[in-house]
């Protein structure tokens, strides 16, 4: 192999332990290092799971220009607010990329929404668990069937619950598969510097005060003083605001 030529793809097929030990170095990568990382190795094998938040705006963008093999792929859960929607239509046409969209089944929404209504997630902490069971986790398993590795928005400065958030990540909870989130260490400050800058586009709720996005109905925009994740169920404690996505440390 010439010093120029890539490393040839290493993939799950090469066991996961194989993976991980070449992406440890990723610790302490830029997020265009990971991409290119992810390209190399997984390709189009490997999905970056968006909520068309503003991170994932800039992972889209970044992976356009270092990782174009990656597909994306979203969670609708039914509930997004339309801005949400139009968005998405925005960075087909702007990207020209599928999204791969995952939806509930059938089934369970129907018969969650016939017990027990549209809003049953306001009733208590269960309620609310199991409708993001049913919209989100489920499709998420189906969403990562198959692939070898996933890509999130994922930042440490987000929570209290995401403050150990690393950037290379073994997924034993989906089979095993890599789990990278390149902007771990970004600040806010960052995201929207690099927005702005490429002129990528974004949620017009976050000129509006919703830092997060989320469903409509459990998401409101934020006061100044409230941390970036305060309009997440905004009714509950905060050591309860995940969703199940993504495991609670
Ligand atoms: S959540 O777990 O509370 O919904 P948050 O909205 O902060 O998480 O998003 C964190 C990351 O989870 C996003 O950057 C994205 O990678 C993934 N994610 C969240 N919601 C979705 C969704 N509906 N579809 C696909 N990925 C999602
Ligand atoms: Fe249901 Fe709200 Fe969870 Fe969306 S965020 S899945 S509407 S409980």
């Amino acid at each position: 192999m010439s010093a120029s030529s890539s490393p040839p793809p290493l993939g799950i097929a090469h066991g996961p332990a194989a993976l991980l030990a070449d992406a440890a170095s990723l610790e302490a990568a830029s997020a265009e290092e990971i991409l290119v990382w992810v390209e190399q190795r997984l390709g189009a094998r490997a999905a970056i799971a968006s909520s068309f938040g503003v991170e994932d705006m800039v992972l889209i963008d970044l992976a356009r220009k270092h990782a174009p093999s990656l597909r994306v792929f979203t969670l609708d859960t039914g509930r997004l607010p339309p801005e949400t929607y139009e968005l998405i239509e925005v960075v087909r046409n702007r990207y020209g990329i599928p999204v791969e969209t995952y939806f509930p089944e059938r089934g369970r929404v129907e018969a969650l929404e016939s017990a027990q209504g549209y809003f049953s997630f306001r009733r208590s902490l269960e309620a609310r668990k199991e409708c993001c069971a049913i919209r989100k986790v489920e499709p998420l398993r189906r969403a990562l069937h198959g692939r070898d590795g996933w890509v999130t928005g994922l930042r440490r400065e987000q929570s209290i619950n995401r403050t150990d958030v690393a950037v290379v990540e073994h997924d034993r909870e989906h089979g095993g598969l890599i789990k990278l989130n390149p902007l771990a260490g970004w600040s806010r400050q960052q995201v929207w510097t690099y927005i702005q800058t490429n002129s990528v586009p974004y949620n017009t709720l976050h000129d509006r005060g919703y830092p997060s996005i989320g469903c409509a109905p459990c998401t409101r925009a934020v006061k100044p003083y409230e941390d970036e994740r305060a309009g997440r169920w905004w009714w509950e404690s905060r050591e309860h605001s995940e969703c199940g996505l993504h495991p609670v440390r």
